[in-house]
C-alpha cells in the first residue's frame, strides 16, 4: 500500500511538472509513513514542504496542488492537509479485498502496467568457440526471468544474445576444421559434436605445427577481408555451435530464438568508425602503439592509469571496441531506455570504462541507462569454481541431464505407484525448474554452491516445494469444483486470512522490485513466504468444512488466488508448473 501511494504521488508530481508548476528535472524523494495515530489517517507525507522551494509557494498551498493533482483511486478513501502541510491518507477499509478481487479476475493479476519502455536485455551470450559453460547458464537463466517479467509488466523487450563469435582463435579453429575435412570428408563433423575436445585438438596443432599456425593467422586475415571461402567455413563453424546452444536453451524452456543472436561480428563494419569518432574528439592516445583511451576515474591501486584499449598495434579491434559500437547501436537504433547486461561480476570492470566511455563520447543518448547486472561465480561443493571430478568443463547437457535422473529418483519414491510415462514427465519438469530456481533464488551477486541434494530437496526455498505447494493449493480448489462462486467474494477475518491476503496483494510490488533491479530472487523469496502464508491459514481455516457458506467460497477465492498467483509467479521465472506430483 506504501507504494502505492508513493505511486500516485509520483503521478501527481508528472502532472504538476507538466503545469511547470515545479521544474521538470527536480528529482523529488517522495516518502511515505505509516501513522502512529489513526485520527491522521493510514499514511503521510511530508513531501509538500520539501517542494516548497522549487514550487515557490507556501507548504499547505503545495499540499493543495498535490492533492488537485493526485489521480482517482478506489482504495483512498480520503486525503487530508493537516499541521504544517503534511497530506495525510486514509486507506479504504475494503481496499484489500477490493485489490484481491481485481488481481482475481483480470489475467495480468492486477498488475497495472507502468510507463512501457523499450528494454534492450544482453544475456546467455556465450562464446562460439567453446562449449557454452555454466557462467553462461546463470547470465541464461537470470536473464530470461527478469526479460519475462518485463513483458509482462507490458515493455518492449529486445533479447540480445552478444555471442562471441569473432577473434583470432576463429583461425585456429577453422584451420583445423580445414585439415579435418581434407582428411576425414564428412566425417569431420563429427568431431564438432564436442566443441571442447574440438578446441583443445586445434590448440594442439597451432602449438606443435608452425606450418598450422601459419595458416590459421592466415585464415584470419581472410576472414577479416571479407574472403567468401573463410566466412563460408566460419559462418558453419559457428551454425554448428550456434545450434548446440540452442539445444540447451530448449531443454531450459529459456525463450532466446536465432533472431535474437546478434554477436560481436554484427559490429564489424562500425570499428573503424568508432576508432575515428573517438579520435575526432580527442579522446584517443597511443601506448606502445596501441589506441587506447585513458580516464582519469579509472586507475590500478598503484594509481597507474587504466586505459580501455580500442585497437591494438597489429590493427585488431577488442573486446571493448565491439561493445562500444554495440551500445551505440542499442541507443540509436534499437532506441533502447534501458541496456541490462546480464554478465559475470568479473567483466564490473570492463562495463564501467565502456559505459563511462560511451557516455563521455556521446555513442549513447543521455537518458538510456546503461545496467550491468553482474552475478557471482557458482562453485562446486568443495567451493572451488564448478569442474567435473576429473578437473575438466562441466557441459550443460550432461548437467541437465543429472538432474533429471535425480529428480526421477525422487518423484518415484514419493509416487511408487505412478506409471513409467508420468513420472519420466514430471521428472524432467522438476529435475530442470529445479536447476533454474536454485540459480533464480540466490541473490545474484553473491557466489553460490551448486548442490543437486540441496535444490532437489522438498525442504526450503526450492523448487520442489513450491511446486508441491502449488500441486496442494490446485487441489483443494479441484475437490470444490462444483462449487458455484458466482457472486461470491472474499471477506478477511482470521487473522491468518489477513497475513494471506496482505501477502497476495504485495505481488505486483514485488514484480517491480524484480524488474528494476534485475532480481529474480525477490519473487522467488515472495513465493515461498505465500506458500508459508498459505500453509498457515490452511492449517487455521477449514475450507471445505466451514463454518457457512460465504466463509467456504471466500476462503475457497483465497486459494484460487494463491494458485494463480504461484503459478504465474513460476512463469515468470521460467517454470512450469505441475498439476500432479
Ligand atoms: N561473450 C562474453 C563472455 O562469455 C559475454 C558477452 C556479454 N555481453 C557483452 N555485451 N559484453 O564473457
Amino acid at each position: 500500500m506504501k507504494s502505492h501511494i508513493q505511486s500516485l504521488l509520483e503521478q501527481a508530481i508528472q502532472t504538476l511538472k507538466q503545469q511547470a508548476i515545479i521544474p521538470a528535472d527536480f528529482e523529488a524523494r517522495i516518502q511515505v509513513d505509516r501513522t502512529k495515530d489513526k485520527t491522521h489517517g493510514d499514511f503521510a507525507t511530508n513531501l509538500a514542504m520539501m517542494l516548497t522551494k522549487v514550487a515557490r509557494k507556501n507548504p499547505r498551498e503545495v499540499a493543495q496542488l498535490i492533492i488537485d493533482s493526485l489521480p482517482q483511486d478506489s482504495q483512498v478513501a480520503k486525503v487530508e492537509i493537516a499541521g504544517p502541510g503534511f497530506i495525510n491518507f486514509f486507506i479504504d477499509e475494503n481496499a484489500l479485498t477490493n485489490q484481491l478481487m481485481a488481481a482475481l479476475n483480470d489475467d495480468h493479476l492486477g498488475v497495472s502496467l507502468p510507463a512501457p519502455q523499450t528494454v534492450v536485455v544482453d544475456y546467455s551470450s556465450p562464446n562460439l568457440a567453446k562449449e557454452m559453460h555454466v557462467g553462461h547458464l546463470r547470465s541464461t537463466i537470470i536473464g530470461d526471468a527478469v526479460v519475462r517479467a518485463l513483458e509482462f509488466q507490458g515493455h518492449k523487450v529486445i533479447r540480445q544474445n552478444h555471442v562471441g563469435d569473432w577473434g583470432t582463435q576463429f583461425g585456429m579453429l577453422l584451420a583445423y576444421m580445414e585439415e579435418l575435412r581434407a582428411q576425414q570428408g564428412e566425417q569431420a563433423q563429427v568431431e564438432l559434436a564436442d566443441l571442447e575436445s574440438f578446441y583443445r585438438a586445434a590448440k594442439v596443432r597451432f602449438d606443435e605445427s608452425e606450418e598450422f599456425a601459419t595458416r590459421a593467422r592466415q585464415l584470419v586475415v581472410e576472414l577479416q577481408s571479407g574472403d567468401e571461402y573463410c566466412n563460408k567455413l566460419w559462418r558453419e563453424f559457428n551454425d554448428i555451435s550456434l545450434s548446440h546452444c540452442h539445444e540447451v536453451y530448449e531443454r531450459l524452456g529459456v525463450s532466446l530464438t536465432r533472431a535474437d543472436v546478434r554477436g560481436e561480428s554484427a559490429y564489424n563494419d562500425d570499428l573503424e568508425q568508432v576508432v575515428k569518432d573517438l579520435d575526432a574528439q580527442g579522446l584517443l592516445s597511443e601506448s606502445n602503439g596501441a589506441k587506447v583511451v585513458f580516464q582519469d576515474e579509472f586507475q590500478t591501486k598503484e594509481g597507474e592509469p587504466l586505459p580501455v584499449i580500442i585497437q591494438k598495434a597489429d590493427g585488431g579491434f577488442l573486446y571493448a571496441t565491439s561493445d562500444l559500437a554495440a551500445m551505440r547501436y542499442r541507443s540509436n537504433v534499437l532506441k533502447a531506455d534501458r541496456a541490462l547486461y546480464f554478465v559475470d561480476l568479473r567483466q564490473a570492470l570492463h562495463f564501467q570504462q565502456v559505459f563511462s566511455l560511451a557516455r563521455t563520447a556521446n555513442f549513447v543518448r543521455p537518458e538510456m541507462s546503461l545496467e550491468h547486472m553482474g552475478f557471482g561465480t557458482m562453485n562446486g561443493e568443495d567451493g572451488r569454481p564448478f569442474k567435473t571430478r576429473s578437473g575438466g568443463v562441466v557441459k550443460l547437457v550432461d548437467l541437465l541431464s543429472e538432474a533429471e535422473t535425480r529428480a526421477l529418483e525422487l518423484v518415484r519414491s514419493k509416487n511408487p505407484d505412478m506409471d513409467e510415462e508420468e513420472l519420466a514427465k514430471i521428472a524432467k519438469v522438476v529435475g530442470i525448474a529445479s536447476v533454474k530456481y536454485a540459480d533464480l533464488s540466490k541473490n545474484r551477486a553473491s557466489d553460490y554452491i551448486f548442490s543437486f541434494e540441496q535444490m532437489l530437496s522438498f525442504e526450503g526455498n526450492t523448487a520442489p516445494y513450491l511446486l508441491y505447494a502449488y500441486t496442494r493449493v490446485a487441489g483443494i480448489f479441484k475437490r470444490a469444483a462444483d462449487v458455484d462462486l458466482t457472486g461470491a467474494s472474499i471477506k478477511l477475518e482470521h487473522d491468518k486470512e489477513k497475513e494471506l491476503g496482505n501477502k497476495l496483494a504485495q505481488f505486483a510490488e514485488v514484480l517491480g522490485r524484480m524488474v528494476a533491479k534485475g532480481q529474480p530472487h525477490a519473487l522467488c523469496g515472495y513465493l515461498f513466504e505465500l506458500a508459508g502464508a498459505f500453509s498457515s491459514f490452511y492449517e487455521a481455516c477449514p475450507v471445505l468444512a466451514a463454518d457457512s457458506e460465504d466463509e467456504k467460497k471466500s476462503r475457497l477465492l483465497l486459494a484460487q488466488l494463491t494458485a494463480k498467483t504461484l503459478k504465474q509467479g513460476l512463469d515468470l521465472l521460467g517454470i512450469e508448473t505441475l498439476e500432479r506430483m
